[in-house]
């Protein structure tokens, strides 16, 4: 990636100058490496997906065996008869694909939950795409299957995903509880916008530190796979209490018959028997524990460039991050790869949610012997890169650590080759992050990211984190987008009752009045009265990253929005943009190449919940992914009329 580029735009405040210090000359952009060399990118992706014995899906770029006829991971099939639509309907087809069939949530007894968009092996999925469509890097959501347990109790039929019926969302826009005034689009929800100014939050809504105990923090956990995230996350959980003794030899006895004895720790946090066959995480985790300062809510995320989406979903709630690389000799420069490293991905979708505080554990440092010049080059080559992705200096800790070996994790090393070290360790390094500003004093709005249900006690629960507002026992809740009004019948935080929820809280809302399939992963929780808003045309401001195909009008792309993900096509490419001022310098070019800004419109396969960012960021932010990579940033400047 080239170096000292004005990343465009400012995810704090909608300016033009966020990534000011973007430097794209940090690295070499493997992209304009090849092109220079007159080996396009496509061909060497060609190159990669004839290895012997594999395909790679042209979706999510998984290596399958020759033998699969569908991808193993995204159910993308690998020579799709053409026109598998039965109607012939080949313009149709660019945006169907089969509802998906009903998710079996569970959510997992111990503290940790297991987020949206499980497995996504597509089981029970039969896609309608054809071959081409596929290799325009259409991806629907609607392969995600999540399978949770919770409360110990094992759930089935419940729904994730996003928003593929889009008939029952017009019938109830149109019928129910969706009052729409004269001359105004149906097909937007109608709000209250004129009067979210006005809205007065009532006195329980705002906290009262008294009263209120400790905070909570949201922390995702990133960084490239293998770099050890789930094994620090199960150790600090292990260390502060949270995994008895008896779980722990539980694992550590489990772990080793499955001749996987070094993945003990990560065992508490990759509880399928998948993750723990494979050795990777697959789907967020979600875990807590108490510091001296906040109620921390782990986000343990997958570092497999397969699960970017779930990562996406899970750390999108973020207030701050640790991001984990791997000290190891060869195993750090992998992370920090152009081509394949999830440090970087990691990295610059972190700072995209807006999170600006990060923590960096140089973990494995028992490979390395603790030397403090393995730290020093790790720290200054990923310094660098950080800063260019817009973390200031400021807010980056540096933390050498070994999961491991339980060093600096919750108290200074014991180790003597590490005494050279003389910072905080990690638990002082959370407890030394800042909470970002709540919105208290704006109507509630909890994008879902989780839903549970209970067939045999008839309970629908979702889980997720309040971006603003506030939820209590007994609040009347409007759940979108089916538009159906239901009530709080209970409220849980790190599995533990609660009355009141405010923003930045990560909670479990048990809900009444409502059907299970009314409610879904990816939708939102919010005040009655103030609905969030709802469609799937959208104008968005973009940056684009280092893509080797143009993105032009028609472009298939997955479109990413807190926990929602949908298809999308880019119906516009309305102006470019300059960098540094945000001024339009061309308007409607033809094409949109790696680095540029622009302004875009783009439809979706289904309607998601959305606001402006100027309004919510939270509901306001994208990322627009295509054939398993992230090839834009954005943000909603305007959300358009829905089109039928
Ligand atoms: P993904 O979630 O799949 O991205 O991996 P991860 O980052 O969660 O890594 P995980 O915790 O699963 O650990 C991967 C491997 O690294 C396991 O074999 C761990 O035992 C090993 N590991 C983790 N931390 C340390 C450490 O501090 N030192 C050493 N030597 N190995 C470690
Ligand atoms: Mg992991």
């Amino acid at each position: 990636m080239p170096r000292k580029v004005d990343y465009g735009f400012r995810y704090e405040d909608d300016n033009y100058d966020v990534y000011e210090d973007y430097d794209y000359d940090y690295a070499d952009d493997y992209d304009y490496e090849e092109e220079e060399n007159g080996i396009a990118p496509v061909t060497k992706a060609k190159q990669e997906a004839s290895r012997t014995g594999v395909w790679r899906c042209p979706i999510c770029t998984y290596d399958n065996e020759n033998s699969m006829s569908a991808c193993d991971i995204c159910g993308v099939l690998r020579n799709p008869l053409v026109k598998v639509n039965n109607k012939g309907d080949t313009a149709a087809a660019a945006f169907k694909f089969d509802a998906p069939s009903p998710d079996d949530l569970v959510s997992n007894g111990l503290r940790s939950v297991k987020s949206k968009s499980k497995d996504s092996r597509g089981r029970g999925t039969n896609f309608l795409v054809e071959s081409e469509l596929a290799a325009n890097g259409l991806v629907s959501s609607s392969t995600s299957v999540t399978r949770e347990r919770h409360n110990g109790v094992e759930e089935n039929d419940s729904t994730s995903g996003s928003g593929n019926k889009p008939e029952t969302f017009n019938t109830r826009m149109d019928t129910e509880s969706l009052p729409s005034k004269s001359g105004k689009a149906r097909s937007i929800i109608e709000r209250k916008t004129e009067s979210i100014s006005q809205y007065i939050p009532e006195k329980w809504m705002t906290p009262n530190n008294k009263d209120d105990g400790l905070s909570q923090l949201n922390l995702a956990i990133v960084g490239h796979v293998d770099s050890g995230k789930s094994t620090l996350s199960g150790r600090m959980l292990h260390l502060l209490g949270r995994i008895s003794q008896k779980e722990m030899h539980k694992y550590e006895k489990e772990a080793k018959q499955q001749g996987k004895g070094s993945f003990a720790f990560a065992w508490a946090l990759d509880e399928s028997a998948e993750e723990r066959e494979r050795g990777i995480t697959m789907t967020v985790g979600v875990a807590f524990f108490t510091s001296r300062k906040y109620h921390v809510v782990l986000l343990d995320s997958p570092g497999h460039r397969d699960f970017v989406p779930n990562m996406i979903s899970g750390a999108t709630q973020a207030d701050a991050a640790i991001l984990v690389v791997d000290a190891s000799m060869g195993s750090f420069e992998a992370g920090i790869d152009a081509i394949g490293g999830q440090t970087r991905e990691h990295a610059q979708l972190i700072r995209s949610f807006g999170v600006d505080q990060i923590i960096i554990v140089v973990n494995k440092m028992d490979v390395v012997e603790y030397s403090k010049e393995r730290f020093d080059v790790i720290k200054q080559k990923l310094g660098t890169f950080l800063r260019s992705c817009g973390f200031k200096d400021s807010s980056i800790l540096w933390i050498p650590a070994s999961a491991m070996e339980n060093q600096n994790l919750v108290a200074n090393p014991s180790e003597a080759r590490l005494s050279w070290f003389k910072g905080p360790s990690l638990l002082d390094a959370i407890d030394s992050l800042q909470l970002p500003e709540r919105d208290y004093s704006k109507p509630l709005l909890m994008p879902i990211c989780d839903v549970i249900k209970s067939q045999s006690q008839g309970q629908v629960t979702a889980c997720g984190k309040l971006e603003s507002g506030a939820i209590r026992t007994g609040s009347k809740v409007l759940v979108m987008p089916s538009g159906i009004t239901a009530t709080a019948r209970s409220l849980e935080r790190d599995s533990q009752l609660c009355n009141i929820a405010r923003a930045g809280d990560n909670v479990t809302v048990n809900l009444q009045g409502i059907e299970g399939n009314q409610v879904t992963a990816g939708g939102v929780i919010c005040h009655p009265d103030y609905p969030v808003q709802v469609t799937n045309r959208l104008q968005l401001k973009i940056l684009v990253l280092d893509i080797s195909t143009p993105i032009v009008m028609g472009s298939q792309l997955e479109f990413h929005i807190h926990h929602a993900k949908e298809a999308a096509r880019i119906v516009k490419i309305l102006s470019l943009l300059d960098p540094k001022t945000g001024n339009t310098t061309k308007k409607s070019p033809r094409c949109l190449l790696a680095k540029q800004n622009a302004i875009v419109e783009v439809v979706l396969q289904g309607p998601v919940c959305v606001e402006e960012y100027s309004s919510c960021r939270a509901l306001g932010r994208v990322f627009l992914r295509s054939s398993g990579r992230t090839i834009a940033l954005g943000i909603v400047t305007q959300v358009i009329k829905r089109e039928e």
